[in-house]
């Protein structure tokens, strides 16, 4: 059977977490092909800026701000989407924050935030979406998790985790989803090139570009794959190393990143208090 795929003439097409990096890029680059993108963060000002960007291209932007940890502002987007600008047709929910983790100074903050930003996020969007789809009998969701989410590396005890949730999420979803006539996909990036990798201190392979990415996502969208990932020969080496006994796979993993030759941190930062202190 075909899987819906929604065009500019179906409906609107919300893009969370647009103010920079792979979300702006995208709602650049649908806007080109002539979608109406509404772009959700919290920075207005560069939602605005986004927004003036876009103002030759065939389609247009919507700045409607949002923080996606409060899920009544997410309950409004979907309410400005529905009364002031039509059907949503496309969702891809894509705001996200990478907090590194050293285990030899794990702060309670960076889980939180973490979860709050990257998986109660998407929860907080995903809910007012696929009810508004349901009634409509149609829609199409995209879920940003991305390859560290295929398993565990260094530095993601928050961020990987809340990954390897959404690969699960969507995968669990699709089965009733598929049902409702709503598509699901997942959105699996190996490293792009914006403000969130530019702190990285580590050597990233086959790094690609926002507008690549951009592309990629865009025609992943319009194929009938689940997965939309990229850049295939990295990513698909990841699933292969994720398919190894633990040994080899830690093995693996410390030899190709260095990580076990790298010092601890030698300057541990202050401990949070304890809530009960
Ligand atoms: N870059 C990569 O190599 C890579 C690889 C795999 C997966 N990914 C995933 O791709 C997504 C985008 O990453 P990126 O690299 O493009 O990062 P980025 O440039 O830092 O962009 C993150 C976006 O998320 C938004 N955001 C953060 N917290 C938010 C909140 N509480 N409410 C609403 N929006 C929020 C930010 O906007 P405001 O700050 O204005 O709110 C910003 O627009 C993330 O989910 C990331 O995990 C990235």
């Amino acid at each position: 059977m075909q899987e819906f795929v929604a065009r500019p003439e179906h409906g609107i097409a919300w893009i969370s977490g647009a103010s920079s990096g792979i979300g702006r890029a995208l709602a650049l680059k649908l806007a080109e092909e002539g979608y109406k993108v509404a772009v959700t963060a919290r920075d207005h000002e560069k939602l605005a800026e986004l927004q003036a960007e876009a103002s030759d291209l065939s389609g247009s932007i919507i700045v409607l701000d949002g923080d996606v940890t409060n899920a009544e502002d997410m309950e409004h987007v979907l309410a400005s989407i529905e009364y002031e600008h039509g059907a949503l047709a496309l969702a891809v929910f894509n705001a996200g924050v990478y907090l590194p983790v050293h285990a030899e100074e794990l702060r309670l903050s960076d889980f939180e935030q973490s979860f709050a930003v990257n998986l109660q996020g998407v929860v907080n969007c995903l809910i007012p979406a696929v009810r508004h789809m349901k009634a409509k009998g149609q829609g199409q969701i995209a879920v940003v998790s991305s390859v560290s989410g295929y398993g565990g590396l260094p530095t993601g005890a928050a961020y990987g985790a809340t990954k390897a949730a959404l690969i699960n999420m969507a995968e669990s979803l699709k089965f009733d989803l598929d049902k409702m006539g709503i598509r699901i996909q997942l959105i699996n990036p190996g490293f792009v090139d914006t403000p969130a990798t530019k702190k990285n201190e580590f050597p990233m392979p086959s790094l690609v570009s926002v507008e690549a990415a951009a592309r990629q996502i865009s025609a992943g969208l319009k194929s009938q794959s689940f997965e939309i990932t990229f850049p295939k020969r990295f990513t698909y080496m990841m699933k292969l190393v994720n398919l190894l006994p633990y040994g080899l796979y830690f093995w693996l993993v410390n030899r190709s990143t260095g990580w076990r030759q790298r010092p601890l941190q030698k300057q541990a930062r202050p401990a949070m208090p304890h809530p009960a202190e």
